[in-house]
């Protein structure tokens, strides 16, 4: 079965228009004029996912006429060549709706590179100084400026210290201040909870929390969005949304790929890390959470901060329920592949992690006793990435003794690929069953909702959601550093147990296949299997 949708852009009430700063139809408003200056504008990040997204939102008109990107590269880069690579990484770009020369022209003539090492003062002169230039060669008439720290954690301290220092990002206490100078933070905000402490201390001396934008990119899917909408808008799953009426939750967010190139980065940070600290945590509380008063800003924030903090802890019982293993070589989509410790830049006798599964319990009046699965790995079986709700059995009166029993409903959010939501639920078979009483034979289909399905190509990729989403100042889809603390408040006890057993071996799986047996174990002690 299909489900008729109505696409639409409705955003619901005007209340939440106003909240979210955006017009009354419900589409964003026009950014406010700014100067964007990327850290890292020569890296992957800002070439597969930030070049296109401004370029998207000046195809769509949400770019102010006021705007200007100067971006920061170690090597000498002339402002020709930094255009060239803008437009190699733009047209050669799925992420975008059509490469039009024209929208093309008009950013990159108000594209600049400025050449600068993020640990030395000097590159902060240098900004200033192409900040200064650019204002007058585009005659721009604002000074808000949006950082953007696309660079490697480590030198996110040292970049923000300068970037206060030298005056080019000062303290704002109210954040309708103006110009407004901003800064966002790429992931990972810190690696253990004393280290995220530390930035979050050096972050909120310097600057108000209004001026920081903590990227966790989940946040900017439509169908993480869409969670919310999905729970609040409706009236029909809210009043089975609890311990009464669901046995339990299953958050998978499985990849195919392995760490691609990125070993040295994954060698220190793991899977627990790199996806369940923020993604894997971001989801669930987005799940589970109460209603918050408003759709925007703080209330959501407060809502999933309220979430986190109601987590058993993971060591509540000395052990924690919880599997961790590394691929070894196997087979994806009929090629061979290497294990992790045959990738480059990783050690060959890594007991790094590339899954993870784990039990949580939310100990609130909710969601007390209902297990919530999360697991997350590279070189799995398949991409994929839901959360599926699974309601409890009906009573086995029925058709239980006939039949050997229904199976129970279960409401799966599709996160990726193929984003929407399925509801299966049985129906009669059709026919006879003559063995059984007639009429007795039940079957399971699914109502299934496809966002291709019903907006087309609609759906906005998140960088360009959250991009905009800066632009605009709405902090809604970022993390607060309360929420990022509490984050890590939850994963750092388990790292912590895991890393005192760093010298003993790491339970293993072959790639290609959906993790180590392990893990099948784990919600089987719990008469559960994994979907
Ligand atoms: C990133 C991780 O944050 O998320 C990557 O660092 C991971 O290791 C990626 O592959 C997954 O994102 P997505 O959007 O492809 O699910």
């Amino acid at each position: 079965m299909t489900s008729s949708v109505t696409p639409r852009l409705d955003v619901s009430s005007a209340a939440v228009n106003d909240a979210l700063g955006r017009a009354s139809d419900g589409r964003p408003q026009l950014s406010d004029a700014c100067t964007m200056v990327i850290f890292g504008a020569g890296g992957d990040l800002a070439k597969r996912k930030l070049f296109p997204a401004i370029y998207e939102l000046a195809h769509q008109k949400l770019l102010s006429q006021d705007f200007a990107l100067l971006g920061l590269v170690r090597d000498d880069m002339s402002d020709d060549e930094f255009r060239k690579e803008l437009r190699e990484s733009i047209s050669g770009s799925d992420e975008i709706h059509g490469f039009d020369a024209g929208v093309f022209e008009w950013l990159a003539s108000r594209a600049f590179a400025a050449k600068g090492d993020i640990d030395d003062a000097a590159a902060y002169d240098t900004i200033r100084k192409e900040l200064t230039d650019l204002r007058t060669a585009l005659q721009l008439q604002n000074e808000n400026v949006l950082y953007y720290l696309a660079v490697p954690p480590s030198v996110f301290r040292p970049a923000l210290t300068h970037l206060s220092d030298s005056g080019l990002l000062p303290h704002s206490t109210n954040a309708g201040d103006s110009p407004w100078h901003r800064v966002v933070i790429e992931k990972p905000f810190g690696h253990s909870l004393a280290t995220a402490r530390e930035l979050n201390e050096l972050v909120l001396a310097r600057f108000g929390e209004h001026q920081v934008y903590r990227i966790d990119h989940y946040l900017g899917k439509e169908s993480v969005q869409n969670i919310l909408v999905f729970r609040f808008a409706n009236a029909l799953f809210e009043p089975l949304w609890n311990r009464q009426y669901i046995s339990q939750i299953q958050i998978t967010a499985a990849e195919t790929v392995g760490v691609e190139g990125r070993g040295k980065y994954y060698e220190e940070a793991g899977v627990v890390r790199d996806m369940f600290q923020n993604h894997l945590l971001q989801l669930l509380s987005l799940a589970a959470m109460e209603p918050p008063i408003a759709a925007a800003g703080n209330a959501v924030r407060d809502e999933k901060v309220k979430v986190l903090r109601s987590i058993r802890p993971l060591l509540a019982d000395g052990i924690p329920a919880a599997v961790r293993a590394q691929y070894i070589a196997g087979t994806i989509d009929g090629k061979p592949v290497p294990g992790y410790r045959q990738e480059p830049n990783v050690d060959p006798k890594s007991v790094t992690a590339t899954y993870a599964a784990l039990r949580v319990y939310i100990d609130n009046w909710r969601w007390q006793g209902v297990p919530f699965y999360l697991r997350s790995g590279k070189r799995l079986a398949k991409h994929c990435t839901e959360i599926a709700f699974q309601f409890r059995s009906p009573p086995d009166l029925m058709f239980g003794r006939k039949t050997g029993g229904v199976r129970a409903n279960t409401l799966v959010v599709r996160i990726q690929p193929n984003d929407g939501i399925a509801l299966r639920f049985e129906v009669k078979t059709p026919g006879v069953a003559y063995e059984l009483d007639p009429g007795l034979e039940t079957s399971g289909v699914d109502m299934d909702f496809s966002y291709a399905e019903a907006f087309g190509e609609d759906v906005p990729p998140a960088y360009e959601t959250l991009l905009l989403d800066c632009l605009v100042g709405d902090q809604t889809l970022f993390t607060r550093s309360d929420e990022v603390d509490m984050q890590w408040s939850v994963i750092d006890p388990l790292l912590d147990y895991w890393k005192r057993r760093a010298d003993r071996q790491i339970p293993t799986y072959e790639a290609g296949t959906w993790g180590p047996k392990e893990a099948d174990e784990l919600v089987a002690r719990d008469g559960h299997v994994w979907r």
